[in-house]
């Protein structure tokens, strides 16, 4: 837990924005592709239809969009930001993605990089912002989560290639007193000897080079998951993390206003919900529409229920990420809006 890095500065949550490619790719239109069914991926899943990148735009173009509609939020000024901390395991370039989204939204005083946990990686890059802010070593942060995962899906995998799309969602963080935190307190965990369940692994292959020496062909290998594993994994460590989390601070699952949890699978949603008696209408859900977006999936779901007028001012959320890695995580936040 973060006894030590609590004593310092807050965090406050002050904007949010999102951004979902054009194309929406429904159950039935998998069906012309695959041996699936609108009955088979509503019931096991919850997903009704997914958005996927299309011609003209990218990650890059998505995250900036929903980096700027969070700053348009939060009321900033593009010289005051200092970080744009951008969470993908699929950026446009390896090299990452972070600067493009930097210069395409003017923030010229701000440093920028990626981040990569997979669908744990935008609660990873709040409490890495956090950090930055409780400490005043920064002021303002820009924490997006943005996956482009439909690129790296094998579309000839129905069990699968049905779950994901893309998208991406942002939060604007701000330094502020410790009695005005909005980032309450958090923990996180990986364990990468159970990765193997779910993974975007390299390609294997060696080309000669000279003199009997070989190099590595580079490129990534399609999205290969353990089901089964994936969601055995899901439902047990979630709840656990929660109850440690909630334990620790006191919290009451009775007084959290919102259960907003990596949207996966809504058996998942449901059964963590249950697990805790939270009754499904404070469990924020989106899947039936996007589907899992990965590292988006959490800022995504913020900022349409913010917008919505669903999470208000004061609101106490608890957040939980999970995903390759394996790689979990979980939240304890206040919403604040804009001033
Ligand atoms: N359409 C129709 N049938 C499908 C299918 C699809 N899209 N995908 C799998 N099936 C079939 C299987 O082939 C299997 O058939 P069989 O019994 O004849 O072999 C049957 O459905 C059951 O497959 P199973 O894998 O046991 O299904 P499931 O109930 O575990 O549901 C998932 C599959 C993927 C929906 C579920 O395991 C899941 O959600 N896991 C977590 C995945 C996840 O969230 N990953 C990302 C984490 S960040």
């Amino acid at each position: 837990m973060a006894e030590t890095a609590r004593n310092i500065g807050g965090v406050s949550l002050v904007g949010s924005g999102s951004a979902t490619p054009k194309q929406r790719l429904t159950n039935d239109e998998i069906g012309l592709r695959v041996d699936t069914s609108d009955d088979w991926i509503r019931t096991r899943t919850g997903i009704a239809s997914r958005h996927v990148v299309g011609l003209g735009e990218s990650l890059t173009h998505l995250s900036a969009n929903a980096g700027q509609a969070a700053l348009d939020m939060a009321g900033w000024s593009l010289e005051s930001v200092d970080l744009v901390l951008l969470a993908t395991s699929t950026p446009d370039d390896l090299f990452g993605s972070a600067p493009k989204v930097q210069a395409k939204l003017g923030l010229s005083n701000a440093v920028a990089f990626d981040l990569t946990a997979a669908c744990s990686g935008f609660l990873f890059a709040l409490v890495t912002a956090g950090q930055f802010l409780r400490t005043r070593a920064m002021n303002r942060v820009l924490v997006i989560g943005a996956d482009h995962l439909t690129r790296w899906v094998d579309w000839d995998d129905r069990r699968s290639c049905v779950l994901f799309g893309d998208g991406a969602g942002a939060v604007a963080l701000e330094a502020t007193s410790y009695e005005q935190d909005g980032l309450l307190d958090f923990c996180l965990k990986s364990d990468g000897s159970r990765g193997d369940c779910l993974t975007l692994s390299q390609v294997d292959s060696f080309n000669s080079l000279v003199n009997e020496k070989n190099f590595q062909t580079g490129g990534f290998l399609p999205v290969e998951m353990n089901g089964q594993e994936v969601y055995k994994f899901a439902v047990r460590e979630v709840p656990a993390i929660l109850q440690e989390l909630l334990s620790v601070n006191k919290i009451s699952a009775d007084s959290l206003d919102w259960l907003l949890l990596h949207q996966a699978n809504q058996r998942i949603l449901d059964a963590v919900a249950d697990r805790f008696s939270i009754p499904h209408r404070k469990v924020l859900s989106n899947l039936a529409e996007y589907g899992n977006t990965s590292a988006a999936t959490i800022p995504l779901m913020l900022d349409e229920a913010v917008r919505k007028g669903l999470v208000k001012p004061g609101h106490l959320i608890a957040s939980s990420g999970f995903g390759a890695g394996l790689s979990w995580g979980a939240a304890l936040m206040r919403w604040q809006g804009p001033a």
